[in-house]
């Protein structure tokens, strides 16, 4: 007869492998869009209006009569923009704020102000966006003071 101890620790091992199961099945591992076309991503970024919001780093773009864009995309960053970070700042925007703004600025309640394009974007427009905006970035070493002691 085994001790119920022992069951309750088998029992608490199948749950942990339970849930690294799952984590397993929704892992990113294998994940990779083919590569967009810049040029097509200017036009999307444009006819899809992300201009309302938006500025970009060193890019002219039209402005849209009646919206002031407060965010701007692109410029110096300490670390790469990957692929990854870009294609989830544009279909779970909430996922992770950018970086720099006042939460109640760029968000209410944890959600992103970001309108979700999830339902009318399609793979090819999302993947010409993502390959537009990361030349955009530029990655800077960040730059700290240290105290030199006399
Ligand atoms: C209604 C305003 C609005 C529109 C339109 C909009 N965005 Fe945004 N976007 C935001 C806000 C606010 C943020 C900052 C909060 C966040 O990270 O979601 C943001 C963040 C981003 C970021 C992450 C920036 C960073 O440096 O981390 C990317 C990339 C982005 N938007 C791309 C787009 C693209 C591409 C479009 C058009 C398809 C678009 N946005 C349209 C409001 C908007």
């Amino acid at each position: 007869m085994r001790s119920p101890k022992f069951l309750a620790i088998l029992a608490a091992a199948a749950a942990l492998c339970g849930a690294c199961d799952e984590e397993k099945v929704m892992s990113e591992r294998g994940f990779r869009l083919p590569d967009g076309n810049a040029q097509a991503g200017r036009e999307t970024f444009l006819y899809m209006q992300c201009n309302q919001c938006h500025t970009i780093r060193n890019e002219e773009l039209p402005p849209i009569a009646g919206y002031e864009p407060y965010v701007e995309l692109g410029g110096p960053v300490t670390k790469v923009k990957t692929y990854g970070e870009l294609v989830t700042a544009i279909i779970n925007p909430s996922h992770k704020l950018a970086d720099g703004y006042a939460k109640e600025l760029v968000s209410e309640n944890g959600v992103s102000n970001m309108y979700v394009y999830n339902g009318y974007m399609t793979v090819q427009e999302l993947t010409d966006l993502v390959m537009f905006l990361q030349p955009h970035y530029n990655v800077i070493a960040p730059q700290f003071q240290y105290r030199v002691y006399p």
